[in-house]
């Protein structure tokens, strides 16, 4: 077993697992498995209300971790970092109270075809609740959007631009800086998911200069169940909240209320404390490893991946004919056979991959494929996994031609 995945539980457990699903969620490393733990043996309690020490140890946990999430992705203040449960949660409070603060009759957001449903459906209910309109930006062939695309789609009427920085099917990258450079110029505000390129690059919000990024831990060797959103913080001071009730709040009376400050407006409820708690630890994992380390390997197991399945002339590969853009995200299909059946005989020769639309049924037809499979990769996968991903895609190809 490589060095790496020793970091991991799952891994140890189950020797001969090619896991290649980690666009869906990584495996989680002791390092985070051990500090939930203690958490909660050491630290629980209910954050922020209690006045007593335990309290306050739950209130630091929750806060410390608030504060080096603010610092791993380049944030100006703690203020500005928000907890979620997930991207898509995350996504929705962008959608909702954004739109809120922003949307006028006619006015238009502008999404790629290329989202994934948790950045389109909150946006498809926004502008239907605002009578705004949904306008969407093509990729070029490389899963691009072009500056002149962009420019092409922009009007005054464009409010906000909502774009993922990297496709979860096609694990394409957009060259975000200078996107945002002409949105901005058009005035308009951009709201970034990251839920699938934060695993693969280093972010840093500020140099992005984006309005909102949104992303989950689990994809990150966190817990499911926490997520975050960074957003500035004159937004995030204008926009109403999204969850009401406890802890968000100044003060109440019998007909109205006034909120809290930042972050806390936007944090209704007992919040995840372990699970920020699981995201810090997260965090000094990958600080561990290092980005250069997790780029570097992933690049190169996605280049392999997709050169070696170029090769079968049965399989197609969605996207960038040059793999090392890929992110270690490889969309593939295998002619004539459905990838639910391909998953499953992966699955049985111990190979897990996702099969399906990807929660991206617009890009699916765009693709004209439907459905696809895909492999996605992690820093801990090794060419080992790949080979037998491409044997098994040999052998789930001369199964079916045999029991034609
Ligand atoms: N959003 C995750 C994926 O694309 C679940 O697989």
């Amino acid at each position: 077993m490589n060095q790496y995945k020793n970091f991991f539980p799952i891994m140890r457990r189950y020797k001969d697992l090619a896991y290649l699903d980690n666009a869906a969620t990584t495996q989680k490393p002791d390092m985070v498995i051990d500090a939930v733990d203690n958490y909660y043996k050491q630290e629980n309690a209910n954050p922020l209300r209690g006045l007593y020490a335990l309290s306050q140890k739950a209130t630091e946990a929750y806060e410390n971790a608030r504060e080096k999430i603010a610092n791993f992705i380049g944030a100006a203040k703690h203020q500005e970092i928000i907890y979620t449960r997930n991207a898509s949660e995350s996504l929705n409070l962008v959608a909702y109270s954004l739109s809120d603060l922003l949307l006028k009759e006619n006015d238009e957001v502008l999404i790629s075809i290329m989202e994934h449903h948790s950045n389109m459906i909150p946006w498809q209910q926004a502008v239907k609740r605002h009578h705004a309109k949904l306008v969407y930006l093509y990729p070029d062939k490389n899963g691009l959007i072009t500056t002149d695309e962009l420019k092409n789609k922009l009007s005054p009427k464009t409010k906000i631009l909502s774009l993922t920085q990297l496709s979860n099917v096609l694990g394409a990258k957009q060259n975000l800086k200078e996107l945002i450079k002409i949105a901005h110029a058009n005035k308009t505000v951009v709201s970034i998911d990251g839920a699938q390129a934060i695993p693969h690059s280093k972010i840093d919000v500020q140099a992005l200069d984006c309005d909102f990024y949104s992303f989950s831990g689990h994809k990150i060797y966190a817990p499911m169940g926490i997520g975050v959103l960074y957003g500035k913080e004159k937004y995030l001071n204008e926009m109403p909240p999204f969850l009401t009730g406890g802890e968000m709040i100044d003060y109440v009376d019998e007909q109205t209320a006034t909120f809290a400050e930042l972050p806390y407006k936007f944090e209704a409820g007992t919040q995840n404390v372990g699970g920020a708690v699981g995201l810090s630890a997260a965090i000094d994992f990958m600080n561990s490893i290092g980005y250069d380390t997790i780029i570097k390997r992933e690049t190169e197991l996605g280049r392999f991946a997709g050169e070696e399945l170029s090769k079968l002339p049965y399989v197609t590969i969605y996207g960038d004919k040059d793999f090392s853009h890929h992110h270690g995200v490889i969309a593939f299909n295998i002619e004539g056979i459905h990838p639910h059946d391909v998953a499953s005989l992966m699955d049985s020769g111990d190979v897990a991959i996702r099969g399906g639309h990807h929660c991206a049924q617009p890009l699916m037809r765009y693709l004209k494929c439907n459905f696809c499979c895909r492999a996605s990769m992690a820093f801990y996968n090794d060419e080992e996994d790949i080979i037998k991903l491409v044997n098994r895609t040999k052998y789930i190809r001369s199964y079916f031609n045999g029991a034609k």
